[in-house]
């Protein structure tokens, strides 16, 4: 089975020339309604014609992802929205400020993009990456790129390509290895096609206050930092859906660096702990007890780069519980927070 995909591998010294040359059968693949799983600067998506529905159907299939969760649709330029969306001028403030790059607008959708690439919406979600793989081959294909994170449904987007070949082995036809993600946590999601308002369905690179330094107003969805309530309908429908998880237990410790250690050294069993840098050391003579640096405390960016990896390595050791610290909800830590306390399923513990 294994042997239907095929790996292409891209360093970042090669040249355009050579990128054309490399992506074209990828590109191509793409157009005859194949998969192709590739890096962007957030984390690798698993991309196909997002004007096909069987090529969207493919997606759904390889995921194992429920066909109601709509699918990014990737463009190589922002003004390539018309042709998919009813732009609007907060999607002009956001792309000038932030496109290329870690942005996602969700507009009222054209009959251009196929029902079962919307998740049977009205509304479409595009976003226009800055990876110059994601962008070359966006180019190449003619066609813009519908693409989710390239996981199995329910683990943690994958950040480099070794975990997408964990992943999509045998279910994508071509792997392009790109290295690492910069990024790390998946784009930020701002809906902008109500009257009503902007809203963040999902926190990322560009913060709020980035958005909002643009003169936009912003609402942050309550399902970034809460549960969904029984009944309540989600906004961006892969809220609904659990998330990042790995199979051990995930806890998130609220309290300070020296609360968790005396917490953590108490327990009994086979723990891991994701730590911060400067607070590694003295879990190193802990018996039974493996710890995970998550970067320096102030290192935001670094953590991002980082989690999903951590996540990943760990879930492969069969701990009990794996505990990691209750990130701020400021700046980038919005999104650190969202995939954390959704990865522990809101289990929190306060020291
Ligand atoms: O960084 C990213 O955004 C990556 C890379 C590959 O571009 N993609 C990504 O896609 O994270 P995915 O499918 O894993 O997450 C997209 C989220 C899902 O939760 C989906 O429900 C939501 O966006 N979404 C897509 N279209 C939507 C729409 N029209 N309205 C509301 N939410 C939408
Ligand atoms: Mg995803």
């Amino acid at each position: 089975m294994d042997s239907k995909t095929k790996i292409i591998s891209i360093g970042a010294q090669d040249s355009d020339e050579r990128l054309t040359q490399l992506l074209a059968p990828a590109a191509e693949v793409i157009r005859r309604g194949g998969l192709v799983a590739f890096p962007t600067e957030t984390v690798y998506g698993l991309g196909a014609d997002g004007t096909n529905p069987d090529a969207a159907a493919k997606i759904y299939e390889a995921k194992g992802r429920p066909s109601d969760n709509p699918l990014i649709i990737h463009i190589s330029s922002p003004e390539e929205a018309e042709e998919y969306a009813y732009t609007n001028e907060v999607y002009y403030r956001i792309a000038s400020a932030f496109m290329p790059g870690p942005v996602t607008v969700i507009l009222k959708a054209k009959p251009t993009v196929p029902e079962r690439t919307r998740g049977g919406l009205e509304t479409v979600a595009l976003r226009c990456p800055s990876h110059p793989i994601a962008k070359k081959l966006i180019s190449l294909a003619g066609v813009p790129i519908a693409a989710p994170s390239a996981n199995i449904s329910g683990s943690p987007s994958p950040t480099t390509a070794s975990h997408v070949i964990d992943d999509m082995m045998g279910r994508a036809d071509i792997i392009i290895d790109g290295g690492d993600c910069d990024f790390g946590l998946e784009s930020t999601i701002i809906s902008a096609h109500e009257s009503e308002g902007v809203v963040l369905l999902r926190p990322g690179r560009i913060t709020v206050n980035d958005i909002q330094a643009l003169g936009i107003e912003v609402r942050v969805a309550d399902a970034v930092t809460d549960r969904l309530r029984e009944g309540e309908v989600a906004l961006s429908p892969g809220m609904k859906y659990r998330h990042y998880a790995p199979s051990a237990e995930v806890i998130l410790l609220d309290g300070d660096g020296k609360g968790r250690y005396e917490y953590i050294s108490k327990i009994k069993g086979k723990v891991a702990v994701i730590a911060y840098s400067e607070e590694m050391e003295p879990y190193k003579a802990l018996d039974g007890v493996c710890a995970y640096d998550f970067g320096s405390s102030e290192d935001k960016l670094g953590q991002a780069h980082r989690l999903f990896d951590i996540l990943r390595t760990a879930d492969k050791e069969n701990y009990d519980v794996i505990f990691a610290p209750l990130p701020s909800t400021d700046g980038i830590g919005l999104a650190l927070y969202n995939r954390m306390i959704r990865a522990a399923a809101h289990k929190i513990i306060k020291l």
